[in-house]
């Protein structure tokens, strides 16, 4: 029954704009929305079914998904169809990823266009370029602050610039990943400007309030984001003369997803950056996108209906197109950004791996892979056609968003354990050489996260200083390491820019002063080229860290057993230094790769019994796919150096040419 309403709908709509649209080939796009239609009205009804307009904004999003794949691009279509054909296209290995800010690593976007030959040497083939759309001047949180959805930063180019570096890069077989920030907009962006100048149908854009009376209640639950330079949730606009939501920094404006035209409006931008070429959308903050009095106003149910949707209309206009989540929450919350069903409740296909992350950082402080192990194990499984974005660092803080149920079984307390890492990775704790500092600070609840370049928090900045050869053999075998890890647990990859030259940390920002009050800054560099090319001359910091992670991606893109099928099996082991993991090959069971890293500063035995009934990495020949040699053995012991990792096959690795 209720399928027929939802077809009597379609066909209604299809009639009425069957006299505007032009006649164009929209055979396929019937097609698709044939086959969406129903979860996308069922879904919009569900969000805005009780309003009396909700017919009029069904017609309006209709048209403009018709609207949108008109405007798009034969040669993109081709792609949509291309990668409807092979759908697990994006599981495989050969995809490894970087993020960059357009201005620190190349000036702009041409110079960006200019660059991508170097990120071809070092094997890079996915794109995440960071936020470029038009914001406010001073603060703007590094882009995430947008003034205008649809023109670039005039600083960093074009529109036309982007189109360009869209079709070098899809000559070249990379992949383009670029931002929509559906959460907020800044508070500069003409909806705002109108919102600010009395007009109320875009005040219903945000949410603002003539008094504290609403704005109370939701601070009773809401957490800060941004304690120290952002604290509440909310922002008196003395224009406006009213409260709006801010959940991030007072500039940035919350949007309001129960007005239908919100959604429709941020989803047509959806759709315009992927018409602009985008293979990949990173959808910022997913997990906000819904606000309830008397709740945290994260992870709510309507924000993951508001993904299916975006999903599925994506999914009509543009099919070949994948979402990224960014939902920086606990492990048994992120999981759910990949949707429910691979099939009938999508959301998105990629979501950041922050659990990864965070015990991976633990595991150094630690020197041992206790957490880690433990908070892998209880990482619920995702769906088919899902996959991680593994990453070391990114743009933002290290949040210590553990289970604190893990901690415990580790036997640690949580509070004093988080204190400890805050402490370690802050340098005082003694005999740290880590060099970070920290971020988010809250004073109320003992909150705080951790800033820092991936090298200077592993160490090297420290072992430069003090011209410790040893120690910096040591950061550099540590550094690799953690690459190693990302480029082998199942997903994608995601190496933050300068980390494959080990960049430290830049203080300049502290001079800036819209940023010296967020520690973030200090690890979004700008590229040195000069030093870059030290990465040519041999025995160089420079050329060691290049050249091991360029070999390392070579070796991940030539093993197959590296594709994300949720082919992955952790392994318990005796010796808490070590992280295991089997990687099985999907068909061929002798070209699995056990994965082993050894988190201490002295080595340690991997005791190749405790494999059970993987008995292929017993007594056998085994090779390290790395170095192509086998590993030291005594008594079926494999010993792995400190700070060291293996991947470990039966067969040496093909010769990679
Ligand atoms: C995302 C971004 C972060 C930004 C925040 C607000 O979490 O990664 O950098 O501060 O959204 O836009
Ligand atoms: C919080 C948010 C995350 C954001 C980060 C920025 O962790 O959950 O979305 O990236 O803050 O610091």
């Amino acid at each position: 029954m209720y399928e027929q309403v939802s077809h009597a709908l379609l066909n209604d709509i299809l009639d009425e704009f069957s006299h505007r649209v032009r006649r164009e080939d929209l055979r396929h796009f019937y097609t698709r929305l044939g086959a969406n239609f129903y979860a996308i009205h069922s879904l919009f009804e569900h969000l805005y079914g009780h309003r009396e307009d909700f017919r009029t904004h069904m017609v309006n999003l209709t048209e403009r998904l018709a609207q949108a794949y008109i405007e798009r691009e034969p040669a993109l279509k081709r792609l949509d169809m291309e990668r409807e054909e092979n759908h697990n296209w994006f599981l495989s290995q050969e995809w490894v990823g970087m993020a960059l800010y357009c201005d620190g690593f190349a000036g702009n976007l041409q110079g960006l266009m200019q660059r991508l030959p170097y990120l071809q040497e070092l094997g890079v083939n996915m794109l995440h370029v960071m936020p470029i759309l038009r914001c406010p001047r001073g603060a703007s949180d590094g882009g995430y602050a947008v003034s205008d959805f649809r023109d670039i930063d005039p600083r960093m180019g074009s529109v036309e610039d982007i189109r360009a570096l869209a079709e070098s890069m899809r000559r070249r077989g990379m992949l383009l990943t670029l931002d929509v920030v559906v959460n907020h907009t800044s508070n500069e962006h003409e909806w705002a400007c109108k919102a600010r100048a009395g007009d109320a149908e875009y005040q219903n854009f945000y949410y603002c309030f003539p008094n504290r009376d609403v704005p109370d209640m939701f601070e009773e639950t809401l957490p800060e984001i941004f304690p120290e330079t952002a604290p509440g949730n909310f922002t008196w606009d003395a224009d406006m003369g009213k409260w709006v939501m801010t959940v991030f920094n007072h500039y940035q404006w919350d949007l309001n997803y129960a007005n239908p035209a919100v959604f429709i409006e941020m989803l047509d931008i959806i759709l315009f950056w992927a018409n602009q070429g985008a293979d990949i959308v990173r959808l910022d903050a997913v997990a906000f996108l819904w606000k309830k009095i008397g709740t945290r106003s994260q992870n709510e149910r309507e924000a993951h209906l508001i993904l299916q949707l975006m999903k599925d209309c994506c999914q009509v206009v543009a099919p070949g197109v994948l979402f990224i989540a960014e939902a920086i929450v606990a492990p048994s919350e992120i999981i759910k950004y990949f949707g429910e069903d691979a099939v009938i409740a999508k959301e998105c296909e990629i979501a950041y791996n922050a659990t990864f992350m965070a015990l991976l950082w633990d595991a150094v402080a630690t020197k041992n892979a206790k957490l880690l192990s433990q908070g892998i194990k209880n990482l619920p499984n995702k769906l088919d056609r899902a996959t991680w974005l593994n990453y070391v660092r990114c743009h933002d803080d290290i949040g210590l968003g553990f289970d604190d149920a893990d901690i415990r079984a580790c036997d640690y307390d949580p509070y004093a354990h988080r204190r400890f890492l805050i402490d370690w990775f802050t340098g005082a704790f003694e005999g740290s050489p880590a060099r970070g500092r920290p971020f988010g600070v809250n004073p109320k609840t003992g909150d705080a996260r951790i800033s820092g370049a991936l090298a200077s928090l592993a160490g090297l900045e420290t072992a430069l200083e003090q011209d410790d050869p040893h120690a910096v053999d040591q950061a550099i075998d540590l550094i690799l390491s953690l690459h190693a890890m990302i480029l082998s647990f199942g997903g994608i990859p995601l190496i933050w820019y300068g980390d494959e030259l080990g960049t430290l940390n830049d203080n300049s920002f502290l001079e800036d002063i819209n940023k010296a009050a967020d520690t973030r800054w200090i690890h979004r560099p700008r590229i040195d080229w000069n030093r870059a090319e030290r990465r040519h001359e041999q025995g160089s910091v420079e050329q060691r860290l290049f050249e091991g992670l360029k070999h390392l991606i070579a070796v991940r893109k030539n093993t197959p057993a590296f594709a994300d099928f949720n082919n992955r099996e952790l392994i318990d082991v005796a010796n808490p230094h070590l992280f295991v993991f089997l990687r099985s090959h999907p068909s061929v069971s002798t070209n699995s790769v056990l994965v082993a890293a050894n988190f201490d500063a002295t080595p340690q035995y991997l005791d190749l019994d405790e494999l059970g009934q993987r008995g292929l990495f017993r007594f056998g020949q085994v090779f390290d796919l790395v170095s192509g040699e086998s590993p030291a053995l005594f008594n079926n012991r494999i010993v792995i150096p400190p700070y060291h990792f293996y991947w470990l096959g039966n067969q040496r690795a093909r010769s990679l040419g």
